[in-house]
């Protein structure tokens, strides 16, 4: 029986709760499926920063990056100073481990979760492929006579070449697997002209895949065609901040940040997943988050984990509990987090399972 490792990191706010039922939905596909199971937890987060003072220490950056997959709930919360402790974790595994792609599918299962008159499932499917290790977010902020009238305050875009075509490369190929073939490249190179490297290697790139056909979105206008006419988007690739931008208007197209899930990516590391959607410090410790992006999460994880039948059995499970009418909204609160784990763990288990599974 093949065992996969997966360093689980709960996090801050909601985080542990929407972990835990992504946690029993993995046990229970791996019930069903008949693979193993080897999960290690870590503290990490604000609430063991504020006790011991220490963010990721590299021993275990490099434990967690040894694993062959790892699921993080959230980070962020007011106690600590902004971004401090997002980006010493999410930045770092990110950053560190090299995961460049950042793949956001946005996928809407039913009409009635969409907040666009006339749009439904058929509408809105799309891709997009946000940069994951370049760009302002790894660029140092400086100011220039800090608290001065004369203050300036920079923190440059910054793109190169080898970053730009491998991004570019993999939404090719992701776009090529996708029945409509067809890739957007989303950039603001009129305004950013730095972001002319995206526009030349675009094209560069493009002319190995002839059988993708290309379209280009500058990122405000994508924000409208989202909105306006989302079926014209189906493959996206763009930069690491307008990537963190267009995803979060994109996981309202599908039914909110409680669904909205990520994967962040390199070939031949440890594949992070992860919601789209924050700490929610509001609510943590309330029972009212929405597990379903995580559990959307696990998903894709069980997919990068060469466990393709167990993965489309929880897509299946959720797609069925959102179309059947056994989760009736998709709103904070109207479900409690750990009953919508068990819906699905239900779902799951409940279906015939697989005779030719291993017990
Ligand atoms: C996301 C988040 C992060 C990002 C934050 C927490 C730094 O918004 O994963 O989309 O901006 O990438
Ligand atoms: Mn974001």
């Amino acid at each position: 029986m093949k065992t996969h490792q997966i360093a689980v990191i709960p996090g801050d706010g909601v985080g542990p709760e929407v972990v835990a039922q992504g946690v029993r939905v993995l046990r229970a596909a791996a019930e069903r499926f008949g693979f193993g199971l080897d999960l290690h937890e870590y503290p990490h987060g604000t609430e063991h920063w504020l006790a011991r003072e220490e963010i990721l220490p590299d021993e275990v950056f490099e434990r967690i990056g040894a694993a062959d997959a790892i699921l993080l709930g959230a980070i962020g919360d007011p106690r600590a100073p902004v971004g401090l402790i997002e980006r010493g974790i999410i930045g770092r595994l990110r950053w560190d481990l090299d995961l460049y792609v950042n793949l956001r599918p946005i996928k809407l299962l039913d009409a009635r979760y969409c907040p666009l008159k006339g749009k439904g499932p058929a509408e809105v499917d799309m891709v997009i492929v946000r940069e994951n290790t370049e760009d302002v977010y790894v660029q140092k902020p400086v100011f220039q006579n800090q608290g001065s009238v004369d203050e300036i305050a920079s923190q440059p875009m910054v793109y190169s070449y080898a970053g730009t075509e491998r991004i570019i490369r993999y939404a090719f190929e992701v776009a090529r697997r996708r029945p409509r073939r067809h890739l957007t490249l989303i950039d603001k190179a009129n305004a950013v002209r730095a972001q002319d490297l995206y526009t030349r290697v675009f094209a560069a790139v493009g002319a190995e895949y002839p059988d993708v056909e290309r379209a280009h979105l500058y990122v405000d206008a994508a924000c409208m065609r989202m909105i306006e006419s989302p079926e014209s988007i189906d493959t996206a690739v763009t930069t690491n901040l307008f990537g963190d931008i267009v995803t979060d208007l994109g996981a309202m197209l599908q039914g909110g940040m409680g669904v909205a899930a990520s994967a962040n990516l390199a070939p031949g590391r440890a594949g992070l997943f992860e919601s789209v959607h924050g700490s929610f410090p509001q609510a943590a410790g309330r029972n009212v988050a929405n597990p379903l992006a995580t559990i959307n999460a696990c998903a894709m994880m069980l997919e990068f984990l060469d466990e393709g039948a167990a993965a489309a059995a929880v897509e299946t499970a959720v797609a069925t509990l959102l179309t059947g009418g056994q989760i009736r909204s998709l709103e904070v609160g109207e479900h409690a987090t750990d009953e919508i784990g068990s819906l699905v763990v239900e779902q799951l288990l409940g279906t015939v399972a697989d005779p030719a599974a291993p017990e």
